[in-house]
């Protein structure tokens, strides 16, 4: 059985991009980082821990708690190293198994391999001890094994999360080209938002950064949005202590509501998909929503923070209507948001020079696959045109 309280080496997962703003959450949080990389936090904590960081953290993608670690030249040495732990201990048998794998290694160039041998070691060590396999496949919804795989070097965890914790469970409603959840969180915290200043969101989709703004400004712990974690289903889970700990995230939430959140968009359904997504996260209350063109969206007196995601030509290319379209979020920036710090996410760097005001800073973050900025404009009153960088 697992112990809720034996200190491991945990792994932390993120998109590329978030994980400087990871680091600083996880410290933030307590604990002490032993090594960052591209996409991972190091940290050495108990499955206790991991319980807190799933519920917590808001740039995560994954939990892992290490299970086994050991040197590893090909597939056999790994099934042998596999079908060595305590699966038995781990798994119980009316549940479900899933592998994932990931590295870099030169007798491997099909990772499905990986995930079918390590697969193989699991059910065939507990059908040796009771007669019986689980049932496994490429379901998330249970238990998720993770292996990381890399010079020569093997690490087998438990992925705590299971299902990625971008996926919070309050975007119900799909729409075109949302913001994953926690790209949205890693760009509110770029911007410095603590609820203290209006936080205003043109353009706002699905609402997915209005709805995080009004997350973090309230403290509330976004992992508390889901009831389904891979951590749940192992042998030993300790329910109480989760049940506890959840209560105790639920209440340590701020009380002062924070300044105005108010999102707004040009498309009536994008607006209706928004406020019911609020309403699942339970933050409907906290935001006006507005269905309106974005240089309509009421802007409180500033200082406040303005956030707009216009579309960037991805799928149809730069086109005329788009550079009009960044023309005027400059327009809206001079014009409706004196005192505010204005920030444009975008993928390109032509549209960007249409805003035709001066960044104050370039923060670069990767949507899936496309390099891209939050671009950050400090909008003094009476801002002047200015050159562009
Ligand atoms: C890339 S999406 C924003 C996605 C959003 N961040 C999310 O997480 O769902 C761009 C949004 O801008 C809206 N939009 C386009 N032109 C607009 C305009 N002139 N005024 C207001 N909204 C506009 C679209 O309806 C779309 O919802």
């Amino acid at each position: 059985m697992l112990e809720i309280d034996k200190p491991n080496s945990i792994r932390i997962t993120t998109a590329p991009g978030l994980v400087e703003f990871l680091q600083h959450e996880v410290i933030e949080l307590g604990y002490t980082v032993d090594e960052a990389y591209d996409t991972t936090v190091a940290l050495t904590g108990t499955l206790r821990d991991c319980m807190r960081l799933n519920l917590r953290l808001r740039t995560a993608i994954a939990v892992h708690y290490l299970l086994g670690a050991f040197p590893c030249g090909g597939p056999e040495e790994l099934y042998a190293n596999c079908i060595a732990i305590s699966w038995e201990e781990i798994v119980p048998l009316d549940e479900y198994v899933c592998v994932d794998s990931r590295g870099d290694h030169p007798s491997i160039d099909n990772w499905m391999f990986v995930n079918q041998r390590v697969k193989d070691a699991i059910v065939d060590r507990i059908e040796e001890r009771y007669g019986a396999r689980p049932e496994s496949g490429p379901d998330r919804h249970a238990i998720v094994i993770n292996v990381y795989w890399k010079n020569d070097q093997c690490s087998v965890s438990l992925n705590t999360s299971g299902a990625k914790l971008s996926d919070r469970g309050y975007r119900k409603i799909p729409l075109k080209a949302p913001m994953v959840e926690t790209l949205a969180a890693g760009v509110v915290m770029a911007t410095g938002y603590d609820g203290s200043v209006p936080f205003v969101n043109p353009m706002c989709g699905s609402g997915t950064l209005a709805i995080e703004a009004a997350l973090s400004a309230t403290g509330r712990a976004p992992g508390l949005l889901r009831s389904n974690y891979g951590l749940m289903h192992v042998k030993g889970f300790d329910a109480e202590a989760w049940r506890r700990m959840r209560v105790d995230e639920g209440k340590s939430r701020r009380k002062n509501a924070p300044a105005k959140i108010i999102a707004s968009d040009i498309d009536p359904k994008a607006v209706a998909a928004a406020t019911q997504n609020a309403k699942t996260a339970g933050v409907d209350h906290l935001i006006e929503f507005v269905v309106c063109d974005f240089g309509e969206t009421p802007v409180p007196s500033g200082p406040g923070i303005v956030v707009l995601n216009p579309e960037y030509g991805l799928r149809l290319g730069v086109s005329e209507a788009l550079e009009r379209t960044y023309k005027r979020i400059g327009d809206f920036f001079k014009q409706k948001c004196p005192g505010y710090t204005g920030y444009i996410f975008t993928g390109s760097k032509e549209l960007a020079k249409r805003v035709g005001l001066r960044t104050s800073r370039k923060i670069p973050f990767w949507n899936a696959k496309i390099e891209c900025r939050l671009l950050k404009y400090e909008l003094y009153t009476g801002t002047r045109d200015a050159p562009v960088s």
